[in-house]
């Protein structure tokens, strides 16, 4: 049954209701200045029960992964565990306060202490910082790292990084931030690096000029670059070094460490691969890997053991703090606990099944959502198709389309060297059930394309909301409440 819009709290309000009982306060009353105190702010007057029943409305109005299956690629929105949430919420870590010193911050350190161990030995680098607060940020830091490196020999000239056609957005953002150009390498047919405009890139004078390269490796068209060893060495030998975006670590967990292969520095997602909740801007953690010749640039501070005590350290010639204190620390709880929930084995099928996830779901639907990239040889943890449309339908209307049948769409036109992508993760903590479901979903809705296209084309239709324009509300927002007007909060159409 569709679900009526919840009403804006403004409409709930009735003047003169209140829902608010404050403690006594435990320190002395003092005035407001006066200039602070505003009486004509337009808030809304209701009790206690109406707020709780209103963003209870609203939470349940939002897809989530407790909520819906969420096959969102390049996302990874797999299950959180709910011992994580016990972990994070344990009174010592909770209460624990980055300006007590060490001695008082034991048990805190060593959980950051022992992640950096732990996320070492799953990707084989040398040190780790787990300052930065997002997979965006943790580019920075490696970045920045590189340009440390080339600077601190006087290689000032050293400006151009390389980035596949097919890299997530953040790469070629994260660079110019950093202050470097940035060069675009095409993919083959196949949906690999094309090697030969890669050498093309990095050899005779333009070697001089080369800072690196950021890689994705499986690449975001779900496949793993069959000769990345090559790639590695190609700009190693022409002085560069190697960035790693490993946002999505899931297909190699336990399976491959990626230091082995030759990154030079790599950030991992911990609100993905590791299971923190995300999504809606949530707090994150962008943690940061470096081999021998970065971990001295690494951002800081560390946390390190000395005898039986953990304490913070900046590495010698750090790019400096990213974030106050030591990164987004709740995060970092729920990952250390994942990690130790599964265990050595544990870690290794969570990688497996991924990919076998992503596969079972690729090959049921292929005939159907062909793959451009990679169609004939098994894909990681995601994969990328190009739906064949007709009737002026597009991946959109697939996608909105599949709200109705209950799922969450999985990525739209990304990434862009895919037409009209449709990006798909299963994640290894869905069922049989599930999977089988959504793929019926998806083969339902190919056929409505076909035989009632309108259906499609104005979905979704069980929704409070239902088809959006969505470049007005992202060119439009709506964002401040008027009485009596056009006042959505969430904007748009
Ligand atoms: C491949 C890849 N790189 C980088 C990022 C950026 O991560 P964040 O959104 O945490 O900044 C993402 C996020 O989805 C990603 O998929």
């Amino acid at each position: 049954m569709k679900e009526a819009p919840v009403p804006l709290i403004y409409e709930e309000s009735v003047e003169g209701r209140q829902g608010v009982t404050l403690p006594k306060p435990g320190v002395p009353l003092s005035p407001l200045p006066a200039e602070l105190l505003r009486d004509d702010l337009n808030l809304p007057e209701t009790d206690e029960l109406t707020v709780v029943r209103h963003f209870t409305r609203l939470s349940r109005q939002n897809f989530s992964i407790d909520g819906q299956y969420y096959p969102l690629g390049s996302c990874t929105m797999k299950y959180n565990p709910r011992m994580n949430e016990e972990a994070a919420g344990l009174r010592g870590f909770r209460r624990a306060h980055p300006l007590l010193g060490a001695a008082e911050n034991q048990g805190a350190l060593a959980l950051i202490g022992k992640l950096q161990e732990s996320l070492k030995k799953i990707t084989g680098f040398t040190a780790f910082s787990l300052q930065p607060a997002a997979g965006a940020q943790g580019e920075l830091a490696g970045v920045l790292m590189i340009r440390a490196y080339h600077q601190s020999r006087g290689n000032r000239e050293r400006k151009r990084m390389l980035i596949p056609d097919s890299a997530h957005g953040t790469n070629p953002a994260t660079c110019t931030m950093a202050g470097f150009t940035t060069e675009t390498i095409p993919s083959t047919p196949s949906g690999e690096l094309d090697l030969g405009a890669l050498k093309d890139a990095c050899t005779g004078e333009k070697a001089l000029t080369l800072a690196g390269i950021m890689i994705t490796n499986p690449n975001t068209l779900g496949l793993f670059e069959p000769r990345i060893r090559e790639i590695i060495t190609m700009i190693h030998n022409a002085g560069g070094l190697v960035y790693g975006d490993g946002a999505n670590m899931n297909a190699l967990l336990g399976i491959l460490r990626p230091a082995d292969l030759g990154f030079d520095v790599m950030h991992l997602n911990l609100h993905k691969t590791f299971s923190t909740p995300h999504g809606g801007g949530g707090p994150g953690a962008g943690a940061v890997g470096a081999g021998p010749l970065l971990a001295d640039y690494l951002p800081g501070p560390l946390v390190s053991k000395t005898g039986e005590t953990y304490g913070p350290v900046m590495p010698p010639q750090s790019i400096g703090r990213l974030k106050t204190f030591y990164g987004n620390f709740g995060v970092l709880v729920r990952a250390y606990a994942y990690i130790r929930l599964l265990g050595r084995e544990g870690i290794r099928r969570v990688g497996e099944q991924a990919v076998l996830n992503a596969n079972y779901v690729k090959t049921l639907i292929q005939d159907l959502y062909p793959l451009p990239f990679g169609a004939d040889r098994p894909c990681m943890h995601e994969f990328a198709a190009s739906p064949d449309l007709e009737n002026h339908l597009s991946t959109l209307d697939i996608a909105k389309r599949l709200i109705d049948y209950g799922f969450h769409p999985p990525t739209v036109y990304f990434p862009l060297i895919v037409k009209e992508a449709l990006m798909v993760e299963p994640t290894e903590t869905e069922s049989k059930e599930t999977l089988d479901a959504f793929i019926g979903a998806l083969r339902a809705i190919a056929g409505e394309a076909k035989n009632q296209p309108e259906l499609l084309a104005s979905a979704p239709h069980d929704t409070p909301v239902g088809r959006l324009d969505e470049t007005a509300a992202a060119r439009k927002p709506v964002l401040v409440y008027r009485p009596g007007g056009a006042g959505q909060l969430h904007g748009g159409g």
